[in-house]
């Protein structure tokens, strides 16, 4: 597989096949993903993976944590801004309801849609889960940075034949998880990453995004 083709076969798999990933396999993958740029060379990213007993450990702990609590931890990261403009809104609003549709959800059926939600903290069936964090004295262009690294690891997997889904919903149980990580105080817990085999009869993995025209977002200044 070449790079383009990585790129455009990545997706965000919601379903996973319930057959491990081996930790050698992981290990390939941060090994490629350490070759990501980062301004300066900082490197800034950290990883932390779950798998195995792990991996269920971690999923029953937040299971416990939701019913315990329903409402979010108090997050420090805005996952959106909270007006969210034109055309983020929309595009936003649709992807979601495109995935609703083919997981056969309407609109009213909330609990359904919660239950769905709710997939995130079993990373979707996934057998191993990546998280990724930053020292809290990071700014903007570190964030950006550790996002070259996630997306290498994605590009990475899809060529070795691995699905994976970035999940922003772990923000919501980021008091949660860093206590189980064990992750310092300096430590600010960003985002999760869902990692195995995608299921191919899942009807959700037929889900394709949309992306906006090259005139949308490109302005090219020729002379
Ligand atoms: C940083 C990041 C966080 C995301 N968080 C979630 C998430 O928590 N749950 C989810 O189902 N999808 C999540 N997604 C997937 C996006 O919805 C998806 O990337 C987008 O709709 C484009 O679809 P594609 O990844 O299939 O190309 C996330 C994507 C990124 C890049």
């Amino acid at each position: 597989m070449n790079v383009i083709d990585a790129v455009k076969s990545r997706i965000s798999t919601r379903a996973f096949l319930d057959r491990p990933v081996n930790e050698d396999q992981i290990r390939e993958l941060l090994e490629i993903a350490r070759w990501a740029p980062s301004g300066g060379n900082l490197q800034p990213w950290r990883v932390h993976v779950v798998m195995g007993a792990g991996r269920d450990r971690l999923v029953a702990t937040v299971k416990k944590a939701i019913a315990e609590n329903p409402l979010a931890d108090e997050s420090e990261l805005a996952i959106y801004p909270p007006k969210l403009g034109e055309p983020w809104r929309t595009r936003r609003f649709e992807i979601g309801e495109a995935m609703y549709a083919l997981l056969g959800i309407p609109r009213e059926d909330k609990a359904a849609r919660i239950q769905q939600l709710m997939r995130n903290y079993e990373f979707f069936g996934a057998p191993a889960g990546l998280f990724f964090s930053l020292d809290r004295q990071f700014d903007k262009g570190q964030w950006a940075h550790l996002g070259m690294f996630m997306q290498t690891i994605a590009l990475a997997a899809a060529e070795m034949g691995l699905a994976t889904c970035m999940q922003e919903a772990w923000a919501a149980r980021a008091k949660t998880v860093s206590a189980f990580l064990g992750l310092e105080e300096s430590e600010q817990l960003y985002c999760g990453m869902a990692l195995g085999y995608a299921d191919p009869d899942a009807n959700v993995n037929t889900l394709r995004s949309e992306r906006a025209n090259l005139s949308d977002f490109a302005t090219f200044v020729t002379s």
